[in-house]
């Protein structure tokens, strides 16, 4: 049973302040989770709750999330059975009592939904992922490593925020690092070679003066091929535009580039891309406010790409059933915070995957050390991994978790390669 929940704030990968909790069982075992928060987030995402006091952390202090933890949440949840993670996440959404988790906050609430699903695995002295995926958890994920970063993640002209390389040729998890690493190198030089930046923004990835898609796009490729690699048979190709954050007033605002492109030029110029470039997967291609423009691109190119939806859907059942029924995507992007429970997030990796869609687990451009989502990419087998670049150990502790993972299942792992970009 759950004896204390105590919060404190820590500090994330962008020197903000987030929340970190533990709770500590009556046999004394204790789960530790800290809370990533993003930057080009979701309209409907579950509410980070902030001080808004201009005088204190620029605005972002936590200090109310952590009170709210120390005390109303800590007072109701103790006694409770960690083991029954339902039943406690079910009590916190009940106890916050709103839609969108904004009394308490979704940071107050997924501190203590994580710490728990770790402490009732360290009770049981079952790694995470094995705890909640059960004996048959031994799919390593596909990881979409993001090499170059623009858009809100960095402040070069780039208006597309990631590209991203996926080594689906690779045979294990671990082969895939050495891959991703070997790229990440090789492009380090060419950038400088060139005369560009090789300084890296919020993921990890370098963030060069680049303008266009397509020099972002010949950079990555020319690096994969420079390294050994074939691109589209050795390594795939991973954009996020994350399009919600530049469509303003029902056009596409590439500020970079200097062009202004309707949805269906914006459609024409990312269809493009995908026939030009081993491109195997988009995310938010289309603005989470423009669902015209998401059915007609799926229609147009969901049968050879992958198209996730992050903003659209903000890890959320409801939206994500929406979208499943109406075609927009043929995937979704997995983030705990966007929907503050653990048992919501794995049950919108159930909705996908009932539907034949793919689902991917991933971090938020504001992170910590804490490397739970990679226990959820193989407790749920969901295939796929984005956790930034190659660089930065906010970003590498969670691909260093999973080569553990793969090490401690030995001949059992199983690594999803290519085959993880489709279901059945
Ligand atoms: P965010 O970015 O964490 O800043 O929202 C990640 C993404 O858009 O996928
Ligand atoms: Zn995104």
């Amino acid at each position: 049973a759950i004896e204390t929940v105590t919060a404190r704030p820590v500090i994330d990968s962008r020197g903000n302040p987030t929340v970190e909790v533990d709770v500590v069982l009556a046999d004394g075992s204790l789960g530790r989770a800290a809370v990533p928060s993003g930057a080009s987030t979701g309209a409907r995402e579950a509410v980070e709750l902030r001080d808004a006091d201009p005088t204190r952390w620029h605005g972002k202090g936590v200090d109310r999330a952590v009170a709210h933890v120390n005390g109303e949440i800590a007072t109701s949840v103790r006694g409770r059975d960690a083991a029954d993670q339902e039943g406690l996440d079910a009590a916190l959404v009940a106890l916050d009592g709103t839609a969108t988790k904004s009394r308490l906050g979704a940071n107050a609430i997924l501190g203590v939904s994580l710490a728990t699903a770790k402490a009732a695995a360290a009770a049981h002295r079952r790694p995470l992922y094995r705890h909640l995926g059960g004996a048959g958890a031994r799919l390593l994920p596909l990881p979409m490593m993001n090499i170059v970063n623009g858009g809100a993640h960095a402040d070069n002209p780039l208006d597309y925020q990631e590209f991203m390389i996926a080594p689906v040729g690779a045979d294990t998890f671990a082969e895939a690092v050495r891959m991703g690493s070997e790229i990440f190198h090789t492009l380090r030089r060419d950038l400088l070679d060139a005369g560009h930046s090789t300084a890296v923004g919020d993921e990890g990835g370098f963030a060069p003066a680049l303008r266009t898609a397509e020099e972002a796009l010949d950079f990555v490729t020319a690096a994969i091929e420079r390294t050994g690699y074939r691109p589209g048979t050795d390594v795939g190709l991973v954009m996020d535009p994350a399009s919600s954050e530049f469509f303003r007033d029902g056009m596409y605002d590439y500020a970079g580039e200097g062009v202004r492109r309707t949805p269906s030029e914006h459609a024409d110029h990312l269809a493009g891309l995908i026939d030009t470039y081993p491109i195997v997967s988009v995310e938010d291609p289309m603005a989470e406010n423009d669902l015209d423009g998401w059915r007609e691109l799926t229609a147009r190119v969901g049968d050879r790409c992958q198209l996730t939806g992050d903003d659209v859907f903000c890890t959320n059942e409801t939206l994500l059933r929406e979208g499943i029924r109406t075609g927009v995507g043929n995937s979704v992007l997995v983030k705990v915070n966007q929907i503050g429970t653990l048992t919501e997030a794995l049950a919108a990796v159930d909705t996908a995957h009932r539907a034949g869609w793919t689902a991917v687990m991933s971090h938020r451009s504001g992170e910590t050390e804490d490397t739970t989502i990679a226990d959820l990419a193989v407790a749920t087998g969901c295939g796929q991994i984005k956790t930034g670049s190659l660089s930065r150990s906010d970003r590498t502790a969670k691909y260093n978790q999973l080569m553990r993972i793969e090490e401690e299942l030995g001949a059992s792992a199983r690594f999803a390669g290519r085959s993880a970009l489709r279901r059945a």
